[in-house]
């Protein structure tokens, strides 16, 4: 018996010593092809730092085989570049190899006709037994066919490139030998063949990026303005993270990227539906995260408003088109009945251009017009580029061609201008554009006009600041006292109230005209009106599709800018969780700001918890859920969505109640979106609500996402007490409750702060525990209190948790009672 046992332990030893071995002769793959090692379908080649590997694989659906690389080390595969896109292989049976020409070719296992090949003609004469040709995996991802040992390159892959703009890559073309170098969608998700977009320079004129669908134009990214390509002016922001060169000289024109954190895994792609987009690698969830895409909205596609328009993606109206100054629709009924931009506009009739008082006027921040047909003269300023441009009759509109150093050399425009596109303001360029002595005379006297006002306007503010001056020297005298305070109002003046909104624009923005919204809500009736907060009143809504809606209307000196609203709102338009409010949408129209979030028919939490006769309706069950709810939600907000938000107002009238009871979280009007390594902001106008409101932020305007765990903390603790952290108590010593708990914390009586509305029918251990977590959140400082994963895994599992110092319960004049619940402060 024994020794059987000893037997088959042994070939259980020799089993696993053997799987080992096998284990560790396939992590030993090689990143060379040679005449003699070839590659089989299952077999890998990896390059040296194992970032790469090269094979076959199968796309989506497919059912065919292809040579491909895709990253080694990541979850997901991702090909960047395929070999045989347009020839697939039926079967396993594929090989790629070196052929006796020294070309790279797959083929099949029975046949040696290729199915690929590099097609390269090997120089016959290099040839002889020891010059070997191999192929080798680099750890960019470029395959290099060479000679092994003088290692001339015969061909490589980075000329061959597929959808994929890797770092080190290059997109451009060599205009001695007319070899282009460009990206070209797939066919489809399941077929990588040659699809319908590409992306690539055009040759005509000074070099613009372009994507193609079908050879015509798509998107124009435009000319190398010095910085960027005119068009793409998101790229303001790669500028930190990609490092981007760009090439013109009489040899070549090229664009290409290496990342500056070299551990940062990035990629762009163009799409089968038309999209540039690009892509970083997310080590925490493992996953890419779109940087961003473009075209980005109807203005990008190319031609949207035909010739001599200028197309505003800020004009909320459905129709984005106008002519230029000067010029008028070529087909009228298309324009203004149908809405239809595409025929363009043309030169007013009986306008004359040519010698005649003509001038120019600036057509303010645009993708400046398609340069395919204008000249580009080097080394010219402004002045000389409008006096060229003047001296040539057919010559419509100037601009600058390098922004650089306040702007150099001269673009002129002969003919139409094509694709000018209204860009926000720190991101366009001026063009100025040629127009006849009426409209010039016109322009001159509105902007003459203009200037006045703006001189009465700063005549207006110096006065006011006069008047404030005096006034704050008054109060100086007055209140020596809060001179300290004040000092430190100003001290923190800081820029942070901007710092949240990406410079991004998307397509499909989900905007309500004035005129739904108004007809939703009955022209905004008093009876429709669901309630009133610091930021605007909040109607009910019902959309002719039948959909109920709550519109937020905003004040109107909200103070946020109209693309920073914008963008803002795309951004919380993408946060889907349940126990988030959806916001549906907005509307934006003249002065008017609305936001329009999906309806919930049960009120918020408030209502029910600090109300005498409902509380009893929310046993311990359904406010551990709400408790647990909360937690999710806050928690997808600062971690788990694309984005770091902070919410800054986290209360219980903020947190609504959906049909189930369900906690979903409301109001992002005071929300800041942090970057991806933002820890903390400051801000000197403190928005908020007494009694949830963190030390550090209600006294120094200082928000992290600690400063949202604090006032969940008092949230929590609310929900327990079913009392406001501010209401105030006959008898009791501490300010607000935080201080109660704390004191009958450190009495171990911590559970007579428990609703008594919850009739004693709780279980002890688990409220204690959320009562101790409450305090944790309520810390005085930031560093002690958990993040909000640490709360949601403390509130599923029993861990032990850490003994909760003394809070902070900072008091304002709360001593003497007063109720300061639902104020906001500025
Ligand atoms: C695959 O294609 C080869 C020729 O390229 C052909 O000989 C073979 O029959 C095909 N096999 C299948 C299963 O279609
Ligand atoms: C490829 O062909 C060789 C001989 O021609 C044969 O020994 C081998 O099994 C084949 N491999 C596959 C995967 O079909
Ligand atoms: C092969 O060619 C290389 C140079 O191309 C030469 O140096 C070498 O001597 C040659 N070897 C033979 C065996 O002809
Ligand atoms: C390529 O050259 C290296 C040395 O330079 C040598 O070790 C290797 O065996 C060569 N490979 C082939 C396939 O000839
Ligand atoms: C490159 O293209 C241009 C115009 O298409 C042509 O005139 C020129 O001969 C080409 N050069 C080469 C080397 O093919
Ligand atoms: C940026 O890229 C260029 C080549 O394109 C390279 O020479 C330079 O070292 C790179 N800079 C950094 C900081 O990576
Ligand atoms: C292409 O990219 C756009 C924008 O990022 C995306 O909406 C679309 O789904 C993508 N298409 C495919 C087929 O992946
Ligand atoms: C005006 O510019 C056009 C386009 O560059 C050119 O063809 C034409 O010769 C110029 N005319 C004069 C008078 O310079």
């Amino acid at each position: 018996m024994e020794s059987l046992e000893n037997l088959l332990c042994k070939m259980l030893v020799l089993h696993i010593y053997f799987l080992l071995l096998t284990f560790s002769f396939c992590s030993c793959s090689s990143d060379t092809i040679s005449i003699d090692k070839t590659l089989r379908d299952g077999e890998l080649l990896v390059s040296k730092s194992k970032t790469f590997a090269l094979g076959f694989f199968t796309p989506g659906k497919s059912a065919s085989r292809y040579v491909g690389i895709w990253y080694y080390n990541l979850p997901i595969q991702t090909v960047v570049w395929v070999a045989n896109r347009d020839a697939p292989i039926n079967d396993t049976s594929g090989i790629l190899s070196i052929d006796p020409n020294g070309n790279l070719v797959i083929h099949h296992n029975h046949s040696t006709i290729p199915i690929w090949s590099t097609d390269v003609s090997f120089p016959q004469s290099q040839r002889n037994s020891t010059n070997a040709v191999i192929a080798k995996l680099s750890d960019i991802a470029n395959l290099v066919l060479m000679i092994n040992n003088t290692k001339t390159v015969i061909w490589e892959s980075f000329d061959h490139p597929t959808d994929t703009l890797l770092p080190y890559l290059k997109i451009g073309f060599n205009r001695k030998t007319n070899q282009s170098w460009f990206l070209q969608s797939w066919k489809t998700d399941d077929d990588p063949g040659k699809g319908a977009f590409t992306v690539e320079f055009s040759t005509i004129g000074k070099p613009q990026l372009f994507m193609y669908n079908h050879n015509l134009p798509w998107w124009r990214a435009g000319h190398w303005n010095g910085e960027l390509f005119a068009g793409v002016p998101n790229m303001k922001r790669d500028m930190e993270t990609f490092n981007v060169s760009f090439v013109e000289d009489e040899n070549s024109v090229a664009i290409s990227y290496n990342m500056f954190d070299k551990s940062v895994i990035a990629r762009k792609v163009v799409n089968q539906s038309g999209f540039f987009q690009i892509f970083t690698w997310g080590n925490e969830k493992n996953q890419w995260n779109r940087f961003y895409s473009e075209p980005t909205d109807q203005c990008d596609n190319y031609g949207t408003c035909g010739s001599n328009s200028n197309c505003d993606p800020f004009n909320f109206d459905d129709f984005k088109c106008t002519c230029l100054l000067g010029f008028e629709p070529k087909f009228p009924r298309d324009w203004y009945e149908s809405r239809d931009g595409s025929g363009g506009c043309v030169r007013k009739k009986g306008a004359s251009i040519c010698g005649n008082g003509e001038g120019f006027i600036k057509v303010v921040s645009v993708k400046v017009a398609d340069i395919s047909g204008a000249v580009a003269i080097d080394g010219l300023s402004l002045e000389e580029c409008e006096k060229e441009c003047l001296r040539n009759c057919s010559c419509t509109a100037y601009a600058v061609a390098d922004v650089r150093n306040g702007g150099s050399g001269c673009l002129a425009w002969h003919g139409d201008l094509m694709d000018i596109q209204k860009l926000s303001s720190d991101q366009g360029q001026d063009l100025f554009l040629r127009v006849d002595k009426v409209e010039l005379a016109n322009y001159n006297k509105k902007s003459k006009g203009a200037l006045d006002k703006k001189r009465l306007a700063a005549i207006l503010v110096a006065s006011i600041v006069a008047i404030v001056i005096l006034l704050s020297c008054v109060n100086y005298m007055w209140k020596k006292k809060t001179k300290d305070k004040m000092m430190r109002q100003i001290n923190h003046d800081s820029s942070v109230e901007e710092n949240g909104a990406p410079n991004n624009r998307h397509p499909n923005l989900p905007f309500f005209s004035f005129k739904t919204i108004m007809t939703a809500t009955k022209n905004c009736d008093h009876k429709n009106k669901l309630g009133q907060g610091g930021f605007g009143s909040v109607y009910k809504g019902c959309l002719v599709n039948g959909q109920e809606i709550a519109v937020k209307r905003l004040s109107r000196d909200s103070g946020q800018g109209k693309v920073e609203f914008k963008n803002e709102i795309t951004l919380l338009v993408k946060l889907q969780h349940r126990n988030l409010v959806r916001l549906l949408g907005c509307c934006f129209e003249k002065e008017e700001r609305m936001l329009v979030y999906e309806y919930l028919p049960n009120k918020s939490l408030d209502f029910f918890i600090f109300d005498q006769n409902q509380r009893s309706s929310l046993d311990w069950v359904k406010r551990f859920e709400i408790i647990c709810g909360i937690a999710r939600g806050v928690l997808y907000l600062h971690q788990d969505s694309r984005l770091k938000i902070i919410h800054r107002d986290l209360k219980a009238s903020n947190v609504l109640l959906d049909a189930a009871m369900n906690p979903k979280i409301s109001d992002f009007g005071m929300a800041r979106i942090f970057g991806e390594d933002e820890i903390q902001a400051r801000t000197k106008r403190v928005v908020g609500t007494y009694g949830y409101m963190s030390p550090e932020y209600a006294m120094e305007g200082r928000y992290s996402t600690k400063s949202d765990v604090f006032s969940y903390g008092v949230l929590l603790l609310e929900i327990i007490a079913g009392k406001r952290n501010t209401h105030c108590e006959i008898g009791r010593d501490s300010p607000n409750l935080i201080g109660h708990v704390w004191t009958l914390w450190t009495e171990e009586r911590a559970l007579d702060i428990v609703d008594p509305a919850l009739n004693q029918s709780y279980p002890l251990d688990i409220v204690l525990r959320c009562i101790q977590i409450g305090l944790l959140c309520v810390q005085e400082n930031a560093i002690n209190r958990p993040s909000m994963l640490e709360i949601v895994f403390m509130l599923c599992n029993e861990t032990p948790l850490c003994p909760p110092q003394k809070p902070a319960f900072y008091s304002m004049a709360t001593m003497n009672c007063k109720n300061h619940q639902h104020q906001d402060l500025q």
